[in-house]
């Protein structure tokens, strides 16, 4: 490796990304510049009565850019009553890092420290499929899983 290409591996070294748990208008102001340029996900999961629902937020920062989250409704959509983990969201140049496995596992470990047993998740992505399937069972067993699919793999 030439010294130039070895500079730039190390400039393009990413440091680990900061997981932290924000309330709801902390959470919606983190997630406002992903509407400025939103796509089909970020319209599915992040807004309207999906965002509405939500008191929480797990985020994602590297530097203060945000590069993913997970938000939490304790009283799930609609108002349902049953605690869910609505969204889950990494943007797309920051996949397959693990950065979706860190989020959901810091949401669900919320969600057991606020008491909830039996959190809801519609999963719509094998890749969010895979990330709950390879949880620590201490985790998994909390999570009730409904399977719709792997529609949103497309995006
Ligand atoms: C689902 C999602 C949150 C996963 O985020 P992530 O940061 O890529 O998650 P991880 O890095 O922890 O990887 C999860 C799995 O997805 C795979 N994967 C997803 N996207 C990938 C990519 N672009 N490149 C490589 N692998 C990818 C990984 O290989 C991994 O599987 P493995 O552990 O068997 O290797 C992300 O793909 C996403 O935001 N998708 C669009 C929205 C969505 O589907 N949300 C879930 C709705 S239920």
């Amino acid at each position: 490796m030439s010294e130039i290409e070895k500079a730039t591996n190390i400039e393009s070294k990413e440091s680990a990304p900061r997981i932290e748990v924000v309330p709801r208008d902390v959470l919606i102001e983190k997630i406002r510049p992903l509407h400025e340029k939103p796509d089909i996900a970020i319209g599915l999961l992040l807004s309207g009565d999906r965002i509405a629902c939500c008191d929480e937020g797990v985020v994602a920062e590297q530097e203060t850019k945000l590069i993913g989250v997970a938000t939490i409704a304790p009283k799930g959509e609609e108002m349902s009553g049953q605690p869910t983990i609505v969204g889950l969201y990494v943007i797309p140049e920051h996949r397959g890092k693990g950065v979706g496995t860190q989020i959901l596992k810091r949401a669900v470990d919320r969600c057991i420290e606020r008491g909830f047993e039996n959190i809801r998740m519609d999963v719509m992505s094998l890749n969010a499929m895979k990330i709950i399937n390879k949880l620590p069972e201490d985790l998994k067993k909390k999570i009730d899983v409904h399977d719709l699919g792997n529609i949103m793999d497309n995006f």
